[in-house]
């Protein structure tokens, strides 16, 4: 149900998959921080499970204890107290070298970027490609292209101190992700980006989870990764305090209560709603519908903008949280504008039927929904 999560969960104990062997697994975790009278707990009894093809978005408020939980699973800090398996190692009985090995299986996109200055962005990616014994012969092909992929097409030879911070940050992007882990850790990866090389971070991140099977746990508060993640964890003091797993539908009631046309919905109409909602992504400049065509589809915006066309010139343009399809379902005529992606849109689509029985299930979302009909019509 929609309610599920404005008020997380009480914690349970997370059961291991049962088929193939988690990636992470990390059992009554603990951990310090100084010595002596300075000895300061802030992790405390931690159990998580995470398997390959999740990509986990972790929150929380600052000194929650994101960071250290991710370096610890990362094997760049000891375990103290509690077991934390990662890629099939306890990583308390490695030793050194075996550590580095595991570290080598894991891409890190941490704040600290750590680039080689007198190497090019091209280089730096290379380094990592041939630390993990990549043939030479392709690797050109391959390093270019993941940084096209992230928007840096036109940097690929250029210096660290010729780049901005987030065209650096790309860089290292890049490098954790070329060999395709099976792990990825990132701490804030979108944080210095704008909205589209945000969106192609999240798009590759996605892409190594779905494609490639990695695992994926990152901490952001960037609300388009919580859209693309399959899990939620949250933090608080030191301690997993919720952990969800996002169905679509729940992904989708979670954006609709925020949109005031939605607002009318009683919660158990929402998850309806939602359920019946299935997601579609536009490439900049499609068409997504052509005035006269009939009306099949009704269209809520999660992220992007469109201009609304008649006869030749914009009427207007609409942005994350906005509609459009409804008045052709409404009046049963055909539609009376077209609509273009002006960049990459994601769009929620609700099919003719599922949208009329919207209308007819709930009084206060039909009136809702009339208004606007009638000051666009
Ligand atoms: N190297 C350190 N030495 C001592 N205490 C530390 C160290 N690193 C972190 N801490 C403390 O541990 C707690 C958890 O810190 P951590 O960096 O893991 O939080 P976080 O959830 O990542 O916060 P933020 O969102 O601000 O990055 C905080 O109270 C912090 O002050
Ligand atoms: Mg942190």
């Amino acid at each position: 149900m929609c309610a599920m999560l404005a008020e997380p969960p009480a914690p349970a104990p997370i059961a291991a998959p049962a088929a193939a062997e988690p990636v992470v697994r990390v059992e009554a975790l603990d951990h310090f921080y100084g010595e002596g009278v300075a000895r300061n707990q802030v992790l405390f009894d931690n159990r998580i499970a995470i398997s390959a093809g999740e990509l986990v978005v972790m929150t929380g408020p600052s000194g929650a204890g994101k960071t250290t939980l991710l370096t610890l699973i990362g094997a760049l800090r000891s375990v103290q107290a509690g077991r934390m398996e990662v890629l099939g190692h306890n990583l308390s009985r490695l030793p050194p070298h075996g550590l580095v090995e595991v570290r080598r299986n894991i891409g890190f996109i941490f704040q600290m970027h750590n680039l080689f200055d007198a190497l090019s962005a091209y280089e730096n990616v290379k380094m990592a490609m041939q630390l993990a014994h990549l043939p030479p012969k392709g690797m050109r092909q391959h390093g270019t292209e993941i940084l096209d992929r992230l928007g840096l097409g036109h940097r690929v030879d250029y210096k660290p101190h010729l780049l901005s911070g987030g065209e650096r940050q790309r860089v290292a992007i890049a490098r954790a992700l070329v060999n395709r882990p099976r792990l990825v850790l990132a701490d804030e990866p979108t944080a210095a980006l704008d909205r589209d090389s945000a969106r192609k971070v999240v798009e590759l991140l996605k892409e190594m989870t779905v494609e490639h099977d990695s695992a994926v746990i990152m901490v952001t508060h960037d609300y388009r990764i919580i859209e693309s993640a399959d899990r939620l964890v949250h933090m608080v003091d030191g301690r997993i305090v919720s952990d969800v797993v996002l169905h679509d539908a729940l992904r989708i009631c979670e954006f609709l209560r925020a949109v005031e046309l939605f607002r009318a919905l009683t919660p158990t109409q929402l998850t309806d709603v939602a359920e019946k909602m299935t997601k579609r992504k536009y490439a900049a400049g499609d068409t997504i519908l052509r005035a006269g065509e009939p009306g099949e589809d009704f269209f809520l915006i999660s992220d992007g903008e469109v201009d609304v066309i008649r006869a030749d010139h914009e009427v207007a343009r609409l942005g994350r949280g906005d509609f459009f399809g409804e008045v052709a379902l409404i009046s049963g005529e055909p539609r009376n504008a077209t609509v273009q992606a002006t960049e990459p849109v994601d769009t929620f689509v609700l099919g003719k039927a599922d949208f009329q029985s919207a209308i007819e299930a709930s009084a206060p979302f039909r009136e809702q929904l009339y208004r606007v009909y009638f000051s666009r019509h």
